[in-house]
């Protein structure tokens, strides 16, 4: 392992294991979040199977797998800060099992039910134990009416919900990375979880950075503003937990899962509260 674990990561590991979430009190600076906006505008504008659409649309709905082919994105995954930050949280070394901006353009973006990441990982990839982490970077400012990540804290401690009986969408992909996720948690138990334990947003500006849990039960509303709301995810997953023989395709599901080697990469400048990181 890399990291150092100091007092900073030892508070948002605390507020991680019991919430299954946490914003993260620092973020990236104006610079490294427009030049990863242009990255993602031009991988956009791109036909590859990577690019993924709105039901029925050209709309773009999200991009997979980029930290393999765009230099940006894989200097951002390879982010000292966003490796220490996934070493402390996991407490283990990692690797990128899978990267993707969900774009929600503005007015068309549509919406994700609730559900669980480790519910697609399991039970499609085979990963062993949810020992992963999701750090999501808004590339947008992020507010209550462009679709914002809403969470239920605690949730992550659950196991995983509402499984189906005969698998989800084994050999569909698409149901995995759609409106029409193959594995959800209904609304009544999503509902029922929230009048108990809450419901929270990941509001924030632009450069904004969270982490959440496998298996927190999250979803994320229709985007009805005029605002895009773009959140690039990196989920790191410990480097002993890989699936043994994933069948997805490789965007979804990295395959090398030697530890990543952090890099310092000039442009991707981080901005920290000073009051945050006291004590
Ligand atoms: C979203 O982009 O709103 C959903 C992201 C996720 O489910 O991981
Ligand atoms: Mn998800």
């Amino acid at each position: 392992m890399t990291a150092t674990f100091n007092a900073l990561s030892a508070r948002l590991r605390a507020t991680y294991d019991e919430d299954g979430w946490c914003p993260v009190p620092f973020r990236f600076d104006k610079a490294a979040v427009e030049l990863i906006r242009g990255h993602v505008d031009s991988i956009c504008r791109e036909r590859r199977p990577e690019v993924v659409y709105e039901e029925g649309t050209d709309v773009v709905r999200a991009i997979h797998g980029c930290h393999s082919f765009d230099d940006v994105c894989a200097a951002l995954v390879r982010h000292p800060r966003l490796v220490a930050l996934a070493e402390a949280l996991i407490g283990k070394s990692v690797y990128v099992y899978q990267f993707k901006v969900n774009l929600k353009q503005a007015h068309e973006g549509a919406a994700w039910p609730w559900h669980q990441d480790y519910a697609f990982w399991s039970e499609e990839d085979g990963m062993p134990c949810p020992d992963a982490v999701n750090i999501a970077v808004s590339l947008d400012d992020i507010h209550e009416e462009n679709g914002p990540l809403s969470v239920i804290p605690g949730s992550h401690r659950l196991g995983l919900l509402d499984l189906p009986e005969s698998g989800g969408g084994k050999d569909d992909w698409r149901r995995h990375v759609s409106e029409d996720l193959a594995y959800t948690v209904s609304a009544d138990t999503a509902e029922a979880l929230a009048r108990k334990s809450g419901k929270e947003r990941m509001t924030g500006r632009a450069g904004s950075i969270h982490a959440f849990h496998p298996s927190i039960v999250h979803s994320s509303s229709n985007n009805i503003s005029a605002d895009r709301r773009a959140l690039l995810l990196i989920t790191y997953n410990s480097v002993d937990n890989a699936p043994p023989s994933p069948i997805r395709p490789e965007f979804l599901v990295t395959r090398d899962s030697a530890p990543i080697t952090p890099r310092h990469d000039g442009r991707l400048g981080i901005e920290t509260d000073e009051q945050d990181i006291a004590g």
